[in-house]
This record gives C-alpha cells, structure tokens and sequence, in this order.
C-alpha cells in the first residue's frame, strides 16, 4: 500500500477535508503530512499535484506560462481534490487568495491557517530555492509585502495555528484536537 494511503487499521474518520493555508515556509505540507498520518488520512500536496497535471515543476510553469496559467491550474487541481472523499490537503501559499477556491473550500473543508513570524519565514525559506516568486528580489521584503496584504484573507480560515521553531508534535496534537472538537474526525 502506498505510505500516504490509509491502512485498514485506521478507526479515526475523517468528516470532511482539511486544508492548509498560509505563506511559503509556514509548515503546510510537514504538518499536514504528519496530521495526516497521525489520523491515518489521505494527504495531497496541491503543488505536487499542478507539477503531475502539468508535467513540470512549478518554476517552469512559471517561466513558460506565466503566474495566471499556474493559478488556473491551481484553482482547477483543487476543485478537482475537494471531489475526492475527505482529506488533508496542503496548497500554496497563493491558492486561499483566489475569490473561487476560498469559496469552495469554505463549503467543503475546514481551513487550517498556519501563522508565522516573519523571521520563520525567512529562515525556512532560506533552505529551499525553488519558489519561484521568491527569486524576483530579496525574500525577507518579498514575504514582508505578502504577509501584509494576505494575513488578513487568511485570518478568514476556520482555524488559526501558530507555526513556530518548535516540534512539529506540538501543532499536530492541536490540530487534531481542534478537528476532534469541531466533529471533523470521529472519534
Ligand atoms: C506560492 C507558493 C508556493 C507555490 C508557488 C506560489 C505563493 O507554494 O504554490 O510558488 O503564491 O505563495 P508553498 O506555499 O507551498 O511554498
């Protein structure tokens, strides 16, 4: 069996999908994996799923199609997943921004806003440099004016998570508490 397909073990059940929102370098992906893992649950990646549909990484699709082509796929490959039976789902940091996607996702998911500092940002997204909008100038001022103009549109998420420097057991524990107590996962 594929590692992020539910075993037959599993006794938890998901109600509804869970979405990971936020900026790059929030945790979406290391702590929906691992929520996912622990709740034995389906995990997608949104990013991974336009790199599959397209055949490309997203870096490409930005250099040949442009930011509006990634978006519509992005837009596309989410609706797409939200059909699918419940499960945890990381998009990008840009995906909450579309009017469409926060739609559905408000009738079909529970959102899950990982918050972070600034400085965590920066330094997490300092380990990796395939993001494309981050290598249009210097990081630190590129996710200063993201935050600023998106925090507020995350904030409308279900949930609100702070991601600091600390073990990822600490946010998946919280979460799957905050999924128990809204009747998103039974038991
Ligand atoms: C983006 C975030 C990226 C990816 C793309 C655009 C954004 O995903 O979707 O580079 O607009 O914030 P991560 O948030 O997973 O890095």
């Amino acid at each position: 069996m594929a590692k992020d397909q539910p075993s037959a073990k599993s006794q938890a059940v998901l109600q509804r999908h869970v979405v990971f929102v936020g900026l790059m370098g929030a945790g979406k992906s290391a702590i929906g994996r691992r929520v996912a893992a622990r709740i034995d649950a389906r995990f997608r990646d949104s990013d991974v799923e336009i790199e599959k549909a397209a055949g490309m990484r997203i870096a490409d699709i930005f250099t040949i199609h442009g930011e509006a082509e990634f978006r519509s796929g992005e837009r596309r490959v989410i609706a797409r997943l939200l059909g699918e039976p419940p499960m945890v789902l990381a998009t990008g940091g840009g995906a909450y921004m579309d009017p469409e996607t926060r739609e559905v996702l408000s009738r079909h998911a529970t959102t899950v806003w990982m918050r972070a500092e600034l400085d965590v940002l920066v330094k997490r997204c300092a380990k990796r440099s395939h993001r494309p909008l981050l290598k249009t100038g210097d990081p630190r001022t590129i996710l200063a004016g993201l935050m600023a103009t998106r925090d507020p549109v995350y904030a409308q998420a279900d949930v609100t998570i702070d991601s600091r420097e600390e073990p990822h057991e600490i946010a998946v524990r919280s979460i799957v508490e905050t999924l128990r107590d809204r009747g998103d996962l039974i038991p």
